[in-house]
């Protein structure tokens, strides 16, 4: 059952706290990539739309914890990039959450500071979902709570995964590490008709299969003589490696038989990346994978910074179905876990 919708709420006249994840990547003090703060403005223009008197908007952004780490995640430049976007004085940008120490502590002092003065809570935070903090859970018991757009709109269509889905399904999963994807091919890997695993995470299921299903993984790689983005390359199959040498993308013939079958899905879920596609010469795999997942027409989900990053390079992130702006969040959910974040907010 999904939280009651903003949509439903008598937002005239009203201060509405709204929490959103505007937690963006920076870069030298600007914001590298603001997803997040786009898909968060649909709330803010419905809430203003409908006569919110004023709309306090409140998001934590990195972990800080020194006090030069309170400089380098002030929310100056957020609170820039909203104003630039929406250009209404109603609009009031919070300072970072966690500079108080009792955000992340669900401390209900703070709880009552964010809820002060305010006439109902929105939550449209899905990156921080699976985060029982003051400004996620905390206000929910003090205000009247509602769901915004955005999470209700990850919820939809990442629930869409958990249930009936069209078939074939197809899970692409990769990136540096099993332990990060194990809980979400746990709980989706038995129901999905293949699941591809490329990348290291490939080599740890070789050794070490933590899976009861049968995963496809890479038949060739492209290997490389040391970790190095000039490093000396060649293709091998996956267990032909010269001594020493370390597989850093999948080969043609696994990208060929990867898109092959994303290609015949009715509906996809692609997390973490085919090999190092940071460096041009171990990209190829991973920008495979976005193709094919783009030209694939049924339900495409991809999730994870680095897949959303690769779609993104590769040009093809409008051919996508739904780009989750979730990390952890939506690992969580597709886990089978219920986030606090959203199971404080009345049905
Ligand atoms: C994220 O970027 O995944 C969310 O904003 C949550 O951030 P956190 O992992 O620091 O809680
Ligand atoms: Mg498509």
């Amino acid at each position: 059952m999904l939280p009651r919708s903003v949509d439903t709420a008598d937002v005239e006249g009203k201060v509405v706290l709204v929490r959103s994840d505007l937690n963006v990547p920076l870069e030298d003090g600007r914001i590298a990539d603001d997803t997040r703060i786009q898909a968060s403005l649909p709330t803010l223009r419905l809430l203003l739309e409908r006569g919110a008197a004023e709309v306090r908007v409140c998001s934590h952004l990195g972990r800080p914890k020194t006090d030069e780490d309170r400089a380098r995640y002030s929310m100056a430049p957020v609170r820039e990039a909203v104003r630039a976007a929406i250009g209404d004085e109603r609009v009031e940008v919070l300072e970072n959450t966690r500079f108080n120490p009792g955000e992340t502590k669900n401390d209900p002092g703070f709880a009552r500071e964010l809820a002060d003065g305010c006439d109902l809570y929105v939550n449209d935070a899905f990156g921080s979902a699976h985060r029982a903090h003051s400004s996620t859970v905390g206000v929910a018991e003090l205000l009247p709570a509602y769901a915004g757009l955005l999470l209700l709109e990850e919820l939809r269509n990442l629930g869409r995964l958990l249930g009936d889905v069209e078939r074939p399904f197809v899970i692409v999963s990769g990136g540096a590490k099993v332990e990060d994807k194990i809980g979400v091919l746990q709980n989706l890997g038995d129901r999905a008709d293949a699941v591809l695993i490329g990348g290291k995470m490939a080599e740890d299921v070789r050794t070490d299969n933590p899976f009861t299903f049968e995963a496809i993984l890479p038949v060739d790689v492209v290997a490389a003589n040391e970790f190095a983005a000039d490093a000396e390359t060649q293709v091998t199959p996956f267990d032909a490696l010269p001594d020493g040498w370390l597989g850093l993308d999948i080969g043609p013939e696994t990208r060929e038989e990867f898109a092959r079958r994303i290609a015949g899905a009715r509906t996809v879920f692609w997390n973490g990346p085919m090999g190092v596609f940071e460096w041009p010469a171990f990209a190829a795999g991973t920008v495979a994978v976005a193709e094919a997942v783009a030209a694939c027409d049924g339900f495409t989900v991809v999730g994870g910074g680095d897949s959303v990053r690769a779609v993104h390079e590769a040009g093809v992130a409008d051919r996508i179905s739904w780009i989750s702006t979730g990390g952890g969040a939506s690992l969580e959910l597709l886990e089978g876990k219920e986030l606090p974040g959203v199971k404080a907010i009345p049905a």
